[in-house]
């Protein structure tokens, strides 16, 4: 099922970097100063920079705008990946029961495949933007019409969009970690399940799924949920390829210090991660920056999505959060934004070191192996609001020694099933088995800081 999104423009690194050379070669040849580093070209639009690492870069796109030259402009010159902004909801596909308004919609992808832009369908079960019609509908009538839904618009789609947001916005903000109570829930439990198995029989092709915003911070009860409900879905074989974090932060401080860990454990329970519709209030570059380096630290993370071109496309117009002015011009984020595409690896990979407290989250990277004998690997526990709890397995070896680095200010306050000492600064535990087996656990006070998690920095036998 995975599907290649490298087939956007940009040409290859290693031809760009002979050619600089050759350039670079010629210039020195004929006296001129040759300024030392950055001697590849840059790419100078979004997309063909995301395209080196095999990423796309995307905006949601207001199909009446299209009739602006401006706005187009930008659109066809930055951007390899297109979402309908309104024009592929509920309300807008199939006004009245029956009777379906493609026209709007096939616009969009009409506009997109004739230059190479792939298309995120949004979204085809979602609470809101529903058609009057389905409002006051319910139960079994209810589930059905919007299974159908699902199937006549995927059917109709069918080859021609790259990725589904099947469900949309399913989890209740806060900290209940439940299920968004809505009409389409009172339907069952299962409809969620249901509609990622319609929409897989109506596009096999498709990559379908899971969108919601604040699931980006790790800690929120509200990530945690859904993170368990991708992860019953892959253990139970629901279809299911892809989440999408709709991102729309409100400040510098809203983007989530863990961010990349949020993706990266998303990702390793073998879904793609997809960020879907960013925008940051008064587009801090900081921000914009570190979001994108989340992206490109994080293999599955396969493209960003801005929600709008220029800021007087946003639905947050008053808020300033886009990468181009009202009047088309590139603002500093972009330049923040296309600064860091281009320093990406090819290939995708990490091309920054992590700031503090973007460890990787605990299970998801491949655990250290080392010449003691034995392997230790963490699993996440239980997470409060102020603490949370680990646990270690080690194999390979009966009685050992596992060193575990913790960030400050976070400290290891509760300890268990295992002998710990510390070293001087109390970051470093070194944890003896003490008879009790191969599993120890600890838990970790934040004290502010919420992002970081322990790393085992060696295990030891005997
Ligand atoms: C927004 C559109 O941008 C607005 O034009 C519309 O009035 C309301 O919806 N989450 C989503 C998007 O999944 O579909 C929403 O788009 C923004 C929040």
């Amino acid at each position: 099922m995975s599907k290649d999104s490298s087939r956007a423009p940009g040409r290859p690194r290693r031809l760009r970097a002979a050619l600089a050379l050759t350039a670079a070669g010629l210039m020195a040849a004929a006296g001129a100063v040759v300024l030392p580093g950055n001697a590849s070209a840059a790419e100078t639009t979004l997309g063909a920079a995301a395209a080196q690492s095999g990423r796309y870069f995307g905006t949601a796109v207001a199909v009446n705008r299209l009739n602006d030259s401006a706005y187009t402009n930008i659109l066809n010159r930055e951007f390899n990946q297109v979402t309908a902004e309104n024009e592929m909801k509920i309300d807008a596909l199939q006004p009245q029961q029956g009777q379906f308004n493609w026209g709007n919609g096939d616009r969009l992808v009409q506009h997109a495949r004739s230059r190479n832009m792939q298309v995120r369908g949004h979204t085809l079960a979602w609470h809101s933007q529903q058609p009057d019609w389905m409002r006051n509908m319910s139960g079994q009538q209810l589930r059905n019409a919007m299974l159908n839904h699902v199937t006549q618009v995927a059917t109709h789609y069918r080859g021609q969009i790259a990725w589904w947001d099947v469900v949309n916005e399913a989890f209740e903000d806060g900290g209940s970690g439940a299920r968004r109570n809505s009409n389409l829930e009172r339907t069952g439990s299962d409809w969620i399940e249901a509609a990622f198995r319609a929409a897989r029989t109506a596009d096999p092709n498709a990559q379908l799924c899971y969108n919601d915003y604040n699931i980006d911070n790790w800690n929120d009860a509200k990530t945690q949920a859904v993170y368990r409900m991708v992860q019953d879905f892959k253990q139970r074989g629901v279809p299911i390829d892809c989440v999408g974090l709709q991102s729309h932060f409100t400040g510098g401080s809203n983007y989530p210090s863990n961010y990349r860990t949020t993706l990266s454990s998303f990702a390793a329970l073998g879904v793609d991660v997809h960020i879907t519709e960013l925008d940051i209030r008064n587009a801090p570059s900081d921000a914009y920056r570190n979001t994108v380096n989340d992206c490109l630290a994080v293999p599955r993370c396969k493209g960003i999505t801005v929600w709008g071109i220029r800021d007087s496309d946003s639905w947050r117009s008053n808020e300033s959060p886009l990468l181009f002015d009202g009047g088309g011009n590139k603002k500093a984020a972009y330049n923040a934004v296309l600064n860091a595409l281009n320093s990406a690896a090819p290939g995708g990979g990490d091309p920054t070191t992590p700031p503090p407290g973007t460890t990787p989250p605990p299970g998801t990277t491949p655990p250290p192996t080392n010449p003691g004998g034995c392997t230790a690997t963490i699993s996440p526990g239980q997470v409060w609001g102020d603490r949370y709890n680990t646990s270690v397995n080690v194999s390979g070896a009966n009685t050992w020694s596992v060193v575990v680095n913790i960030t400050p200010p976070q400290r290891i306050s509760a300890t268990w099933s295992g002998n710990p000492t510390w070293d001087g600064s109390g970051n470093v535990m070194t944890m003896r088995s003490n008879g009790s087996g191969n599993t120890f656990g600890f838990t970790t006070m934040m004290n502010g800081n919420s992002g970081a998690r322990p790393q085992i920095v060696s295990c030891t036998a005997g």
